[in-house]
This record gives C-alpha cells, sequence and structure tokens, in this order.
C-alpha cells in the first residue's frame, strides 16, 4: 500500500481492486447472484438483408423450459433513445423487433427464454423462420458511390493548386479493415423488475447513459431503473452505450416475471455489438525538395450501417498534426448491411493516422531525409486546425522524439532498406507520433469520512478495467492521509451521484477535481466539527476563536503545528457520536477556459522487426513508446494502459480484419480461432516512458488522458518498420506474410 500524501499522487501504485479481481471476488454481470434467473439466448439472422416472411416457434415452445418466445410479431415495439439529454446515446438507433426487416447478418430476431441455459440455447436452434431474401451490400464496392455533401469537410489555404504545384509528392490510398472489440468480459445483462422498477446487471463503460436509454426506449421513469456495473472486463469503445441484448433482457425478464439473463456469445460479438469501421482513405502530401510540407488532402470512405449514421471522424488529426498551410480534408459514408459501427480505443484518430503517418515515412524515404526530421521540419507550434490558431495547452512532442532517438538508439539506423541484420534476420525500425486530444467533463462526487477511521468515495462512474478505482483511492489519500486500505471506492451505480462514461480518455481528467473538493468537503465537515464538539481538544467555547485546523495523516491538527500534535480524526466523530461525514462536490470544466487553448497529449512510438526471409517469418521486435500525458497519477496503471494499447497495435497492423462472406454478409471468421488477436507469442517485451509536464489547463493535478494514445501510432510505425526491413509498403492492414514473401529479392545485401 501507497504512503499517504502528496507523495501519493504519481507513485505507482496496486490497483485497489486486485485482490477481488485475482480471487474470484469482483462480480462482472453474470456474476450477480439473483434467485430463479431464466436465460434468454437471441435468434440471430443468417442473412444480411432481408423481410422476414414468418417465424415458426412450434417446435421451440414445446421444448423443455422454455417460458417465452419474443419477436416482432408478438411483442410491443421499444421506444427509440431521444439522444437528447447529455447522455443519451445507444449503440444502435433502432430498438430490437421494431419490425420485420433484417439489416445486417446476426441481428436478434428472436429471444427465447428458459429455465436454464441450455433450454434456451436448444430451442433458440429451433426457431424456424423465413425470409425474403435480397442481395446485402457488404463490401464497399456493393454500395452507390457516396452522394452528396460529404459528411466531415475540412480546408484551410488552398490545397488543390499548392499539390499540384508541389515539386515532391506522395498520393496513395490505405485501407484499414473492419476490426471488432473483444473484451474477455462479452456483453451481458440481467434483468430484474421489482413491480415497476428494474435493475439492470450489466457490463458497460457508462452506467449512467445506460439508465438513460433504458429509462427511454421502456417509457420508464428515469429513477425506476438502476444499472450496476462494479466490475467490466474491458470494453474499448464497445461498451459506451447499451445495446439490443440489453432491451431484449428488461423485456424478457417484464413477460416472465423473473430475472432474464442476455449474454452475446462470441459469434455475435461480431455482428450485433458494433466494430471499427472500414476506412478506405486516399493521402495526398505536397512538400518542397527540402521536407517542408506545403500541401496535404485527405480523402475517406467509411461504411455505415444502414440504421445508423456513425462518423469515424479519421481527419481531425490530420488538420492539427503538421505545420502546412494549405489542407482539406473530407469524409464519405456509404451504407452497408452490417451492424452499426461504434467507437473503437483511439476512434478517427487512430485510423487517421495510419495513412498519415505511412504517407510521412513514404514522404521522407523519397526525400531521403530522417523521418524524424520531416517530422521536426514540420513541426506544429500551434493547432492550425483552428482559424485563428490555438496555443497548446502543452505540448513536449519534440522531447518525446528526442528521447525516443536515445533510448532506441536511432542514430544506429542505416535509412537502407534491408541493411540492418541480426544472425538471419533482418531487421526494420519505424517510427511514427501519436496524439489524442485531451478533454473533461462533468462529474459529480461524495466522500464520507467514518468513525471507524475509513474513508469511502462514490461516483456513478465506473472502472472498466483502467484504475478508476484507485485513482479515487489516492486522492481521497493524499488529501487525508488515510492509507489506501482504509479506502473503500464505489463506483459502477447509476444511483450513485452522477458521474462520466468511461470515454474519450477523460475519465481520470474528470474525476480528480471532483474528487479532491468532496474530500475537502469532508474534511471540512469534520474540521468544524472539531471546533463545535465538547470534549474535543479544539472545543472553541461560544464567543471564542476556533483554532484554525488542518488534517494529514488521517490527524486532525492545528493548521501551523505538525499532524503528530493533533488526533485522529475518528475520535472527533466518535466523541461527536456520530457515524460519518459527508462531502460532496460537482466539478465541471470551466466553458470560457476551452476555446482559448488547444489540449492535446502526443507521442512517439519506435518499433523494431525482424524478418526472417529463410523461413518467412516477420515478428515484432521491439516496442517503445514515449507519452507526453501531463502528469501521470499512477504510474503502474498508466504504464498498463500504455502497454495495452500497444498490444492492440499490434493486432491492428499484424492481425486483426473481420472478413465478410459477400453473399450474406456474415463475418466468416467470427471467433477466436479465426480472428486473431495479438497474445503473448506475438508481443516483444514493451517499454513505456513518459515525458512528464502537468498540464494544468484540464485540472490541478496537471493530467490529461491516457487510455487511448499507446494505440495511436503502432500500426503505421510498425509498417514503417516492414518497409525498412523488406523495401515492402504495405497499404492495406494487416500486414500479411504474403505482402513480402519474394521481398529477400528486393533487399540489397
Ligand atoms: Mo473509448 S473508444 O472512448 O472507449
Amino acid at each position: 500500500m501507497g504512503t499517504p500524501g502528496n507523495s501519493i499522487i504519481g507513485a505507482a501504485v496496486s490497483r485497489i481492486d486486485g485482490p477481488a479481481k485475482v480471487s474470484g471476488k469482483a462480480q462482472y454481470a453474470l456474476d450477480h447472484p439473483l434467485d430463479n434467473v431464466a436465460y434468454g439466448v437471441g435468434v440471430a439472422s443468417t442473412v444480411g438483408n432481408a423481410r422476414i416472411a414468418s417465424i415458426d416457434t412450434s417446435t421451440a415452445e414445446r421444448m423443455p423450459g422454455v417460458l417465452a418466445i419474443l419477436h416482432h410479431g408478438n411483442t410491443e415495439p421499444l421506444f427509440r433513445p431521444a439522444e437528447q439529454l447529455e447522455h443519451s446515446r445507444a449503440g444502435e438507433i433502432r430498438p430490437p423487433f421494431e419490425d420485420d426487416q433484417v439489416y445486417y447478418y446476426g441481428q436478434f430476431v428472436a429471444l427465447v427464454v428458459a429455465n436454464t441455459f441450455e433450454q434456451a440455447k436448444d430451442a433458440a436452434s429451433r426457431v424456424q423462420i423465413h425470409y425474403d431474401v435480397s442481395k446485402p451490400a457488404v463490401l464497399l464496392s456493393d454500395a452507390p458511390p457516396p452522394q452528396g455533401p460529404p459528411r466531415i469537410h475540412y480546408s484551410r489555404g488552398d490545397a488543390d493548386q499548392a499539390f499540384e504545384s508541389a515539386p515532391v509528392k506522395i498520393d496513395e490510398t490505405y485501407v484499414i479493415p473492419v476490426e471488432t472489440h473483444n473484451p474477455m468480459e462479452m456483453h451481458a445483462t440481467i434483468a430484474a423488475w421489482d413491480r415497476d422498477k428494474l435493475t439492470l446487471y450489466a457490463t458497460t463503460q457508462g452506467v449512467v447513459n445506460y439508465q438513460k436509454v433504458l429509462s427511454e426506449v421502456l417509457g420508464t421513469p428515469l429513477e425506476n431503473v438502476n444499472v450496476i456495473s462494479p466490475f467490466c472486463g474491458s470494453g474499448f469503445g464497445g461498451k459506451l452505450f447499451p445495446w439490443p441484448q440489453s432491451m431484449l433482457a428488461a423485456l424478457a425478464a417484464k413477460r416472465v416475471h423473473r430475472p432474464v439473463a442476455v449474454q452475446v456469445p462470441r459469434s455475435l460479438m461480431f455482428t450485433t455489438v458494433g466494430h471499427r469501421p472500414l476506412t478506405q482513405q486516399r493521402m495526398r502530401l505536397g512538400a518542397t525538395e527540402d521536407g517542408k510540407l506545403v500541401a496535404i488532402q485527405h480523402d475517406v470512405v467509411q461504411p455505415t450501417s444502414m440504421v445508423d449514421v456513425y462518423v469515424e471522424g479519421c481527419t481531425g488529426v490530420t488538420t492539427m498534426l503538421y505545420d502546412c498551410a494549405n489542407l482539406t480534408a473530407n469524409q464519405q459514408l456509404v451504407r452497408l448491411n452490417i451492424g452499426t459501427p461504434t467507437p473503437m480505443r483511439g476512434p478517427g484518430i487512430v485510423p487517421g493516422l495510419f495513412p498519415l503517418e505511412s504517407a510521412m515515412d513514404e514522404l521522407a524515404i523519397q526525400l531521403k531525409m530522417d523521418p524524424i526530421e520531416l517530422r521536426l521540419k514540420n513541426y506544429a507550434e500551434q493547432d492550425e486546425s483552428y482559424s485563428p490558431p490555438r496555443p497548446w495547452s502543452s505540448k513536449h512532442l519534440r522531447e518525446c522524439y528526442q528521447t525516443g532517438v536515445e533510448r532506441f538508439g536511432w542514430s544506429k539506423r542505416n535509412p537502407q532498406v534491408g541493411s540492418m541484420r541480426s544472425g538471419n534476420e533482418i531487421l526494420g525500425w519505424g517510427m511514427a507520433s501519436s496524439t489524442w486530444h485531451a478533454g473533461r467533463g462533468s462529474a459529480t462526487v461524495r466522500v464520507r469520512l467514518n468513525a471507524d477511521g475509513t474513508a469511502r468515495a462514490s461516483c456513478a462512474t465506473q472502472d472498466i478495467g483502467t484504475g478508476t478505482y484507485t485513482i479515487f483511492a489516492q486522492v481521497v489519500s493524499q488529501k487525508t492521509g488515510i492509507p489506501l486500505d482504509k479506502i473503500q471506492v464505489v463506483l459502477g451505480d447509476s444511483s450513485l451521484p452522477n458521474g462520466p462514461t468511461s470515454g474519450g480518455s477523460t475519465t481520470t481528467a474528470t474525476v480528480l477535481p471532483a474528487i479532491a473538493r468532496a474530500t475537502e468537503a469532508a474534511i471540512n465537515s469534520v474540521l468544524d466539527a472539531a471546533t463545535r464538539t465538547p470534549g474535543s481538544p479544539f472545543f472553541a467555547q461560544e464567543g471564542a476563536t476556533a483554532p484554525k485546523l488542518a488534517m494529514a495523516n488521517g490527524r486532525v491538527h492545528i493548521a501551523d503545528q505538525p499532524p503528530a500534535s493533533g488526533v485522529p480524526f475518528e475520535q472527533i466523530l466518535t466523541t461527536r457520536r456520530i457515524a460519518a461525514l459527508d462531502g460532496e462536490a460537482r466539478t465541471s470544466p470551466d466553458p470560457a477556459d476551452e476555446h482559448k487553448v488547444s489540449s492535446h497529449s502526443f507521442g512517439a512510438q519506435f518499433m523494431e522487426v525482424a524478418w526472417d526471409p529463410g523461413i518467412a517469418r516477420l515478428r515484432v521486435t521491439r516496442a517503445l513508446t514515449v507519452i507526453d500525458a501531463g502528469s501521470i497519477i499512477n504510474k503502474k496503471a498508466g504504464t498498463n494502459q500504455i502497454l495495452g494499447a500497444v498490444v492492440m497495435g499490434i493486432g491492428m497492423a499484424m492481425l486483426e480484419e473481420t472478413i465478410y462472406d459477400p453473399r450474406n454478409a456474415k463475418p466468416l471468421n467470427n471467433n477466436f480461432a479465426d480472428y486473431l488477436v495479438a497474445t503473448n507469442a506475438d508481443v516483444p517485451e514493451l517499454e513505456c516512458v513518459f515525458v512528464e509536464y502537468p498540464d494544468y489547463h484540464l485540472n490541478e493535478y496537471g493530467a490529461r488522458g491516457i487510455g487511448e494514445i499507446g494505440l495511436a501510432g503502432v500500426a503505421p510505425a510498425l509498417i514503417n518498420a516492414i518497409h525498412h526491413a523488406t523495401g515492402v509498403r504495405v497499404r492495406r492492414l494487416p500486414f500479411r506474410v504474403e505482402d513480402v514473401l519474394g521481398a529477400e529479392k528486393a533487399t540489397v545485401i
């Protein structure tokens, strides 16, 4: 356990929820022990575009244990989410069973509820559905070309003209396929009604949003819906918003008058709970012969679903990362018969950086310039995406590059393709910049100081595996001096004081000030009680001046005397015969401040690959990430966030792709045997270095977010490294070994 006081902020603190997790006490969605739970198993469409002609449930209904079979023909339609309140967003705007249309393969078309999971699953396989099938649009080429004005358009200067006349040009198209979120814990909900009150045990990145959406789709007052999610087996964006299974669980529980559990099986994780959409991105760079960018043009085409407009904002990062006077960016959508896309770790920026940072490498090669030198030559001293440009709240990207150069040994890099060897292997070194915008929202936190010497902090945010529980305890401990093992943190319950969705790498920056203010309020209550309680050593008689008190090391003391001179805070409470004193605070960013500066985290990522042409094996052998994200509140959890993101980046670059059958839109690799994610064997030793400069723009702790930035530059850095080793430029992810077969002939040595 960490040392109380200021030193606990920034220390490497083990998660306070670690023991619960490793001992199996942590309750994930389906672990909640409810009595009399029934199980719902979804029947999913086996076609991508159809009208449901008939549903025959007669066989399934007679199967043992079956309680109900719900489908559009026997279920009142749910309401649509209002998407109006601050938080009120569902993964899919169309509630399940709204009509008889099938918009994508794997859409829920019925739900079988039975006494046991096995009975429900068995019966679900006997529901007969007949479809009037139409040809689905599955591939980008199946959709009519995008019509109308682009969904995103950005322009500064005259990029057409500047590109035209640029002496050095890159004009290439890059493709990132659909990637599927694959958290360990699959989406799952247990819904339990108690008369008109609904409790949902869920796995979610936002209990408050979940509560609002369920209240809206069910037409139930907000206060009658409670969402509980104390632990989340990761989300990666896929659990930001509630998906159809949560609504079906609520409907089914009402129908059968029992709690109903519905889990999304791994195969349907690929269809009905979002994904990172495919992006096809044309990137044009124009530069002078000495490497000054004069034009950037970024044009993106991206599919969304038939029912929702989801825009993966890839071009934003292009507009801010480099100094360039002439820039256009456009993003257009087409509609396909696949489920609705959703944010996936680093939405927009991660897919946007792949073409930008690949093209920068291609430009550096054409210019015979070091890729870092090219980036320094075009270093953005301010955020030019705004007009007029805004200063950065804090930017130390130059130092990230420099630190990376030193630690990676970049000066030893021979830029010649295939020139660096280690035994039978050819080494490739590549790098890329990374960034993520820093934001902060509103949060309310309650802190209670108890007469038994413990503290409790609560908030309706949640810990999705990132370390949020521990951050709460660290701040309470810093302010009070109460050790971490005497601080209880309660999150993941929508009935607690309103907290933020865990998304966009904003939770830490958002909750820090609220925890601090709430803790101070609780301390002030204790200090106040200390002067007003007869029997307290600090009791001030009516009319006498109360001494100025403070709290440190868990003790109340005279402000200008050492803590040891005071008494444990609980003594004040016990003397007063009260159980606890509370403090509560709501904090929000200052809207006046928001538009003055641009706040981003930055980083540089350096990767090494080893290519053995003799056995056609290409491995990732080194990965160094240098991050400028302001102050790091917990070094251990923070490092863990970056390294976990790097692992995802390795998956993105080298392994991950959801492959659809063009005939019926079925994801062919909808399982862990065929959809490959990076595992230990794919991942080398990873290194993460923080370049720490507190950024007080967002909060008094100087912290920005770190959940997503670690992924941002990994794929381009790896692809650049592969080029350096093999001379092959991969512009379509993921890398395949076929891409470099024969590359040994092209290498010069
Ligand atoms: Mo993140 S993709 O906002 O969970």
